[in-house]
């Protein structure tokens, strides 16, 4: 339940610091337009509107961070780093002093309905960090020297974000000289006893990699916006 929450500052950190070399565009996916929109403003705008978030931190690289500051004046906006989690890092500092919570998004990943935002919160009120998480649809193999094997499909999840944690959690991690993809597998390896865990996903919350993921995200954005706040 939402009474559940925790009552510390929550800080969201949206990092757009990345040139999106594999969807291979000029301007980076996160500042393109979809529907009359930028994809940037969408995560933005879900994470200032949640009634449990304070402040919102976006990270940009050099090109973009000063149309990044004039086009967000409610948020602050600092330089991103080479790799994903220096941007997280410089995000993370730039965080209030009093901030517990730290929401960690991907700007690549423009639906994030308010209910999964909830859900981190409301689970990471007995964990020290939570990711929301959805079930493979396709067999899943490992490619090996020889062949492959089999993974069981049950056992599988691909983690989406907000990568949500105790504030001090996820600085501690950052301090070890580990590096990782996201923060789950980072604070994974940084501090093996972290409670860690998920709550369950949704398929919108996809994130844009290549072109053809655009025109799924124009899809799910259509239903998205046709259903209340509180249906998606
Ligand atoms: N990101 C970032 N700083 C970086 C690299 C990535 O803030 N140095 C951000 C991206 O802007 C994106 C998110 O991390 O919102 C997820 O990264 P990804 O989807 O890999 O985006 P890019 O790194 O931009 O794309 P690519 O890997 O294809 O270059
Ligand atoms: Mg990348």
């Amino acid at each position: 339940m939402l009474q559940d929450m925790q009552k510390g500052k929550n800080s969201a950190i949206i990092v757009a610091a990345g040139s999106g070399s594999r969807f291979g565009t000029e301007i980076p996916k996160q500042f393109l337009s979809l529907n009359g929109v930028e994809i940037l403003s969408l995560s933005v705008h879900s994470f200032l509107t949640h009634p449990a978030i304070d402040e919102v931190i976006v990270v940009a690289s050099a090109a973009f961070v000063d149309g990044v500051k004039s086009r967000y004046p409610e948020c602050q906006v600092v330089l991103g780093g080479s790799t994903r989690q220096d941007s997280v890092f410089n995000g993370l500092n730039a965080c209030s002093k009093d901030t517990e919570i730290v929401l960690v998004h991907d700007a690549a990943r423009p639906l994030i309905p308010k209910r999964i935002i909830d859900a981190c919160l409301e689970k990471l009120v007995d964990f020290d960090g939570v990711a929301p998480a959805i079930m493979p649809a396709d067999s899943m193999v490992r490619i090996e020297a020889d062949g492959f094997s089999n993974l069981h499909r049950g056992d599988l999840r691909i983690v989406q974000t907000p990568q949500c944690f105790k504030a001090d959690v996820l600085m501690n991690a950052h301090t070890r000289g580990i590096t990782d993809t996201d923060e789950m597998g980072l604070v994974k390896q940084a501090i093996p006893t972290a409670r860690l865990g998920f709550v369950e996903g949704v398929t919108a919350s996809m994130k844009i990699t290549s072109a053809a993921d655009l025109e799924m995200i124009r899809f799910y954005l259509k239903s998205y916006q046709t259903n209340s706040q509180e249906n998606r």
